[in-house]
C-alpha cells in the first residue's frame, strides 16, 4: 500500500529503557527472539530514547541521529538492525512509503547504559503509531510490545511502566508492592572482552552450567513476585544478586569463554556487600552484559542512597542516577 506523499508528516515519541532483575538470556530461536527463559524487568523512566518519523519523497528508508544534549552515531551493524525491524514493521501494516527516522537518548552514548531496550522501543511505537494513522488499523500494546521484541528483546518491556514480565505469555505488568524506585548506575569503565549481548545469547548454551537454566530462572522469577508482594527486600536484593552471578557465570563458562566484570566491577560490588553488612540494609544490584553495576533504592531510602553515594561513590566513579542530587554526576 502506498499511502500517499502529499505533506511530510511527522511522529515523534520517547520510551524508556528497564533494567532486568531475571535476565533474558538465551534464545530458543534466534531469528524471532525467542527466549528460552522468561525474565522480569523494572522500568527505568528517567533513561529514555527520541524517536522521529517523517515521510520521505525519494521512498527510502533511512535513520540519522536526532540532535540533542548526547548526540550519538549508531554502528553500521547497529543501524542495519535498526532499519530491518522497521521494514519489519512496515510490512506488518502493508507500507511500502520510505522515512527518515531520527532517534537520540537522554543519556550519554559513553555511559554503559545498552540502548537497545529503549530505541527499539521507540522505533516500534512511532512507527505503530504513525502507520496506524496513515492506514486505519490500530495495534494494542500487547502486540506492540510483541512486535518490539522481533527487533531487540528486552525492548519489549519497555512498553510497561513497574514490574514487567516477558513470557511464553507475552508481555505483561505485575502488580508488586515497589512503588516508585530510584536507580543509579555506576559506571566503571570498559570490560576487557566486547562481546555483543545478541552474541551473548549464542554463545552461553555452550557452557555446562546452562543446563538448568530455565528451572533456576523459572524459581527465582517466582521468588522475586513473591518477594515484592509483600516487600520483603533483603531476600528480594540476595535473589537478583545471584542471578546476575548466574548470567555472568554462563558468560565465563562459555566457549568461547568471555566476561565483563572490570576491576573497578568488584570494588563497588564489595563496597554494596560492606554497605548492606553494615546497615542491614541497601540497594538491589543487578548487571547487564556489561561492567557496569545497576541499583535500585527504595523510596523511603533516600538518605541512606545518598549516604551510599557519598561514601562510595563521590569523586570516585561516574554515576548517572535519578535521585535528587546526584544526577549526572561525571568525575
Ligand atoms: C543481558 O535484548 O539486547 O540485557 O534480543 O539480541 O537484541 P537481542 O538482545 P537484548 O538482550 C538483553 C540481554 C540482557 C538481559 C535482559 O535485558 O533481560
Amino acid at each position: 500500500m502506498l499511502l500517499g506523499l502529499t505533506m511530510a508528516k511527522s511522529w515523534q515519541v520517547e520510551m524508556p529503557s528497564n533494567i532486568a532483575l531475571i535476565k533474558y538470556m538465551g534464545k530458543k530461536d534466534v531469528e524471532k527472539n525467542i527466549p528460552t527463559n522468561a525474565s522480569l524487568s523494572w522500568t527505568l523512566n528517567h533513561l529514555t530514547t527520541t524517536a522521529q518519523l517523517t515521510m520521505n519523497t525519494d521512498g527510502v528508508d533511512r535513520w540519522e541521529p536526532l540532535p540533542s544534549d548526547y548526540p550519538f552515531q549508531m554502528s553500521a551493524t547497529g543501524r542495519e538492525k535498526f532499519l530491518n525491524h522497521f521494514l519489519r514493521i512496515k510490512d506488518s501494516f502493508g507500507v511500502t512509503d520510505g522515512f527518515t527516522i531520527a532517534s537520540g537518548n537522554n543519556f550519554p552514548a559513553d555511559c554503559g547504559i545498552a540502548s537497545s531496550a529503549s530505541s527499539f522501543a521507540a522505533l516500534t511505537e512511532v512507527s505503530c503509531r504513525a502507520f496506524a494513522e496513515l492506514s486505519g488499523k490500530s495495534v494494542d500494546v500487547k502486540t506492540k510490545a510483541n512486535l518490539s521484541a522481533r527487533g531487540s528483546g528486552s525492548s519489549c518491556r519497555s512498553f510497561f511502566n513497574g514490574l514487567v514480565q516477558w513470557s511464553d505469555d507475552g508481555v505483561a505488568l505485575m502488580e508488586s508492592e515497589l512503588g516508585s524506585l530510584s536507580h543509579m548506575v555506576v559506571i566503571v569503565g570498559g570490560g576487557s572482552k566486547k562481546v555483543s549481548s545478541s552474541e551473548a545469547h549464542k554463545r552461553v548454551a555452550s557452557s555446562r552450567l546452562f543446563q538448568g537454566r530455565v528451572q533456576r530462572c523459572e524459581a527465582r522469577l517466582q521468588d522475586v513476585i513473591n518477594f515484592t508482594k509483600p516487600l520483603d527486600w533483603p531476600r528480594l536484593f540476595e535473589t537478583v544478586w545471584a542471578e546476575f552471578w548466574d548470567m555472568h557465570a554462563l558468560f565465563e563458562t562459555s566457549t568461547p569463554s568471555f566476561g565483563y566484570f572490570s576491576p573497578g566491577t568488584i570494588e563497588v560490588l564489595n563496597g554494596v556487600s560492606e554497605f548492606w553488612a553494615k546497615h542491614g540494609d541497601g540497594p538491589v544490584v543487578t548487571m547487564d552484559a556489561g561492567p557496569n553495576i545497576h541499583l535500585l533504592w527504595r523510596e523511603d531510602q533516600n538518605d541512606l542512597s545518598l549516604q551510599y553515594y557519598t561514601e562510595a561513590l563521590q569523586g570516585r566513579w561516574t554515576c548517572l542516577s535519578n535521585i535528587e542530587g546526584i544526577g549526572f554526576a561525571k568525575i
